[in-house]
């Protein structure tokens, strides 16, 4: 199969584009998205064929349910069994933007979308591309992040040619990300409300809205002994090819620390990387020093930590330490999505 690349910033060729990505999903297609968090790979929602084609261009697990996308509220009543009071009030609040709502699916949603669950995940996306795009694909595209199962989300359309070049018919490409992190995603179907996936929608703002909100605690965990509550979480993501390990402490220990482990690295012929802040970079002696930007800038961190990520498999980095980024609110994103990236490798110096 060929994969059509369109870029969706030239005014003049966009309808048509969209008109076009639409018609591929309501054929039973794929196309490829972009999205204010990372790029969606998205099939017709309502389409079981649809769905089970996501699974096997990304080489995912079909236990591991889609995020629907909407472009409007009047189409979410069709796609579950209620519409809760809490997902209206979060609605008004955060929609579009990167909150995903977990709720009762109705019968409407195949059980090949929700990975044979009996609850569907639901978003609106902000980006106007995206919004246009599900529009024109006729109200549902299933979609999860457009990268092969275990490689980073996609945050520019080369990184989804990367992965899904000859699997797809279609690649939108609307430029970067802004954000670069997938979506909060809230689970209402719990009593109280369940955080099972930290993002821009920080608990601290859903809880301005709902009242008591609770946090999965596998998020931040390597040993819990609990199932995380959105299967995909279980699965190792976001991983990059080299091994990673994560350095917490005082902020001088931690470069002498990682210097000291980088020189045994070299010394043993290993291509070496350091993930850093911009106050630091300078301070650390590597084959590839890549910053996320100023220590109090998480969104800054948000966006670069996937492109970052692939940047270092690219260059066949094999041993890569990163600066703890952990703070509140987005930093609590950017920490899960290394502490995942690192499969819990961390190291506390005291
Ligand atoms: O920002 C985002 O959310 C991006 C863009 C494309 O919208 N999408 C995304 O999808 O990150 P994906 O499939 O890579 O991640 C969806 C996560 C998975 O961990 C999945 O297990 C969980 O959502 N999930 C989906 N439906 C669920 C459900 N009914 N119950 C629990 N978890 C669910
Ligand atoms: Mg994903």
């Amino acid at each position: 199969m060929d994969t059509k690349v369109v870029r969706i910033d030239e005014s003049h060729r966009e309808e048509a584009s969209i008109r076009e990505a639409g018609a591929i999903i309501k054929a039973g297609g794929l196309v490829a998205f972009p999205t204010e968090t990372v790029y969606g790979l998205g099939g017709d929602a309502l389409n079981p064929a649809s769905s089970r084609k996501i699974y096997e261009a990304k080489g995912r697990p079909s236990d591991n349910p889609l995020i629907v996308h909407i472009a409007d509220m009047d189409a979410l009543p069709a796609i579950v069994k209620s519409v809760p009071e809490t997902a209206e009030k979060l609605a008004d609040a955060f929609w579009p933007g990167p909150l995903t709502m977990i709720m009762e699916k109705s019968d409407l949603v195949p059980k090949e979308t929700t990975g044979g669950l009996d609850t569907v995940a639901v978003r609106m996306p902000s980006d106007a591309a995206a919004l246009s795009f599900i529009r024109a694909a006729g109200g549902y595209v299933a979609a999860p992040s457009a990268n092969r199962s275990g490689r980073p989300s996609p945050t520019r359309a080369s990184y989804v040619a990367e992965d899904m070049e000859g699997r797809i018919e279609m690649i939108l490409d609307g430029g970067d990300a802004t954000l670069g992190l997938e979506s909060t995603i809230v689970d209402l179907t719990a009593e109280p409300p369940v955080i099972l996936r930290p993002g821009f929608i920080t608990a601290e703002m859903l809880r301005q809205k709902l009242g008591c909100v609770e946090v999965d605690e596998t998020l931040f965990s390597a040993d819990s002994g609990q199932a995380p509550k959105a299967p995909g979480m279980k699965y190792r993501h976001y991983a990059p090819k080299g091994e990673l390990i994560i350095v917490k402490g005082a902020a001088e220990a931690v470069t002498d620390y990682i210097n000291k482990e980088l020189a045994e690295g070299r010394k043993n012929r290993k291509k070496t990387g350091v993930i850093a802040t911009d106050e630091t970079v300078d301070s650390y002696c590597a084959d590839v020093l890549r910053s996320v930007g100023k220590r109090a800038d998480a969104a800054a961190a948000a966006k670069g930590l996937y492109r970052i990520l692939r940047e270092f498999d690219d260059e066949g980095v094999e041993l890569i330490y990163s600066e703890s980024l952990d703070g509140e609110g987005v930093s609590q994103a950017v920490m899960n999505r290394l502490l995942k990236a690192a499969g819990h490798r961390v190291i506390e110096l005291k």
